[in-house]
């Protein structure tokens, strides 16, 4: 079973179109395949100068993703609440800037989903190991809500929950695999999303876990 998911994740389809999982948001099956060697190299020297920690949530629970940012602002947790900085707490410097790959990837995705011109600022850099999780939650610490969120998932393949605007909506269930990249926006902008326990298993590339950036336009 192992094997054959991950055979079938060695050779995954080609990119061909964008699919809608709800209005103004789209699943890209495939679509950084081409960049995900540089974009994995890229995030190896962004964590090599902001490391992956488990943040605290206000409530005082610690976090299951590990997590770093890259750009001018990052996203923060602690007893004081959810933020966005443009220093990192850890040391006390600015954010290591974002890779143009990063930018030029996220840009192009954003196009394709409909959503022509994003520029993002910030990208929030999550690592999943086997049983990590994100519970559902909306983003909506960024001051501009005009802009997408645009999130690309490497390594091991996740359940990534998709809801509606209300935390009682019941969410949808979608397959993230390595190279997929996901897109929402206007009308689901602030959609209930989160990501189920990481199945455990071993990625080709990237042994046991999954590493999401998801790029916003935080100020
Ligand atoms: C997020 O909601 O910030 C991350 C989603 C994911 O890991 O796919
Ligand atoms: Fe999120």
């Amino acid at each position: 079973m192992l094997l054959t998911r991950s055979l079938f994740d060695e050779c995954p389809a080609p990119y061909a179109a964008p699919e809608p999982i709800a209005p103004g948001a789209a699943l890209l099956r495939g679509f950084a395949l081409d960049q995900a060697e540089a974009l994995l190299q890229a995030a190896r020297q962004v964590i090599a100068a902001a490391p992956l920690r488990h943040l605290k949530t206000p409530g005082g629970r610690v976090m299951s993703v590990g997590m770093s940012n890259c750009g001018a602002l990052g996203w923060v947790s602690d007893s004081t609440g959810y933020r966005y900085s443009s220093t990192d707490p850890l040391s006390g410097q600015p954010w290591p800037s974002m890779p143009a790959c990063f930018a030029e990837l996220a840009m192009q995705a954003a196009a394709e989903a409909g959503y022509e011109g994003f520029a993002p600022d910030a990208c929030l850099i999550n690592r999943y190991e086997p049983g990590a999780r994100l519970s559902l939650h909306q983003d909506r610490d960024e001051s501009d809500l005009g802009a997408p969120i645009v999130s690309v998932s490497l390594g091991l393949p996740a359940v990534f929950l998709f809801g509606g605007l209300q935390r009682s909506d019941r969410p949808a269930r979608w397959r993230l695999a390595h190279a997929d990249v996901a897109v929402w926006g206007g009308v689901s902008r602030l959609a209930f999303h989160g990501v189920a326990p990481l199945a455990d298993g071993e990625h080709p590339r990237l042994g046991r876990q999954r590493i999401n950036l998801t790029f916003r336009r935080a100020g």
